[in-house]
């Protein structure tokens, strides 16, 4: 490969290129670093402020992550707003400082480079290994012990945020996708969003879900008396496994397994509202083709086939939940779910659940 420095002005050479006068560069205008020591210098701990900056927020990151662990639900967003501006900041700092070198001290001579062909024939490398050469001289990484140790430790310590985020990966999940708070006799009340009190519960009664209709519905024993005490996190993990989807159809569409068949109430149905791919609450109900969609990537279930996955990732069908009326008329389970809720994992399959 050849390289040819800009000759300066429109005054170089001008070629003709298929009946185009080729104008050439712009002249080249020097920057105040390229002339002035003390501006160079200057530069030069701008750039190095910026990664020290990084590592600042690098280091916040780690502090921010063990300050503020995850609690309560105050306490998770002060947590992710606190790492969040961590990595930004490390982030930030990394490539500003870089844009500030690139701009400043770098040589910003423009230069031609010839097409050449791909394979590395010896001469090639040692062409490729002169280029190098050149450019430690031009950016001045030899010399600029400063900005390069900056930009070594920055770099260096840029990736432990990463360590922490993939811990919150763990631990595995164990049995707690096994059990959720629905049991025998526990009535299903409407989901009015948040955790309810014991007086804003709101039991269905079998006559109030009229055909085509679709309910958010929780057990009658997720209930805390204070929202916003100590026990409402807890109770908003044991919500997101209990969440349930509540439809009724006309019982000459459904398809009943007969293994299930006292499992729904004249043509009532309950399925788990966390999509069995990753674990998305699956929301959207289309009641003339009794699908129900996931939002993030598709999958679709059919509600008259025991919601089996008909459309997307997902791998298996919504698990049911048993349903029956007690003897006020009011919907409630026959048991826990008879399989774990949400994504399916390794595990799935190596023991019975608790119900
Ligand atoms: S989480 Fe539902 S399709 Fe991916």
């Amino acid at each position: 490969m050849t390289s040819k420095e800009h000759s300066g002005g429109h005054g170089g050479q001008l070629e003709e290129l298929n009946g185009f006068e080729n104008p050439g560069f712009a002249e080249h205008k020097p920057r105040i670093t390229d002339s002035s020591p003390a501006a160079e210098r200057t530069a030069e701990r701008q750039i190095a402020a910026w990664f020290i900056l990084s590592m600042i927020g690098t280091v916040w990151f780690i502090v921010a992550y063990f300050l503020f662990p995850v609690g309560e639900t105050a306490q998770v967003r002060l947590h992710t707003m606190s790492v969040g501006l961590g990595a930004a900041v490390a982030l930030f700092g990394i490539g500003i400082g870089i844009i500030l070198w690139a701009r400043t001290l770098i040589t910003d001579a423009e230069v031609v480079e010839d097409r050449h062909d791909i394979a590395g024939s010896e001469e090639d490398q040692a062409i490729a290994l002169e280029i190098l050469e050149q450019a430690k001289d031009e950016s001045g990484i030899a010399r600029r012990s400063l900005i390069r140790n900056t930009l070594i430790a920055a770099v260096a310590i840029a990736p432990l945020p990463a360590i922490l985020v993939f811990r919150d990966l763990g631990p595995l999940p164990g049995d707690k996708l096994f059990n959720t708070l629905w049991d025998t006799n526990v009535r299903l009340c409407k989901d009015i969003g948040g955790i309810p009190t014991r007086e804003q519960l709101h039991p269905l009664k079998a006559s109030e879900v009229t055909i085509g209709s679709a309910f958010h519905v929780i057990p009658e024993n997720l209930v805390q008396d204070d929202p916003h005490g100590e026990g409402a996190f807890h109770a908003l993990d044991e919500k997101a496994k209990a969440a349930v989807l509540l439809m009724r159809i006309d019982p000459s569409e459904l398809n009943t397994d007969p293994e299930r068949e006292d499992w729904g109430v004249d043509g009532i149905v309950a399925y788990s509202k966390i999509c069995t791919h990753v674990g998305c609450p699956v929301a959207l109900y289309e009641h003339q083709t009794h699908h129900l969609l996931c939002p993030c990537h598709q999958s679709t279930f059919d509600v008259t086939n025991h919601c089996k996955v008909i459309f997307g990732p997902a791998k298996r069908p919504l698990p049911q939940l048993p349903i029956s009326v007690d003897s006020e008329g009011y919907l409630v389970a026959q048991s826990d779910f008879t399989e774990p809720v949400g994504p399916t994992f390794w595990e799935i399959n190596t023991r019975e659940t608790g119900a």
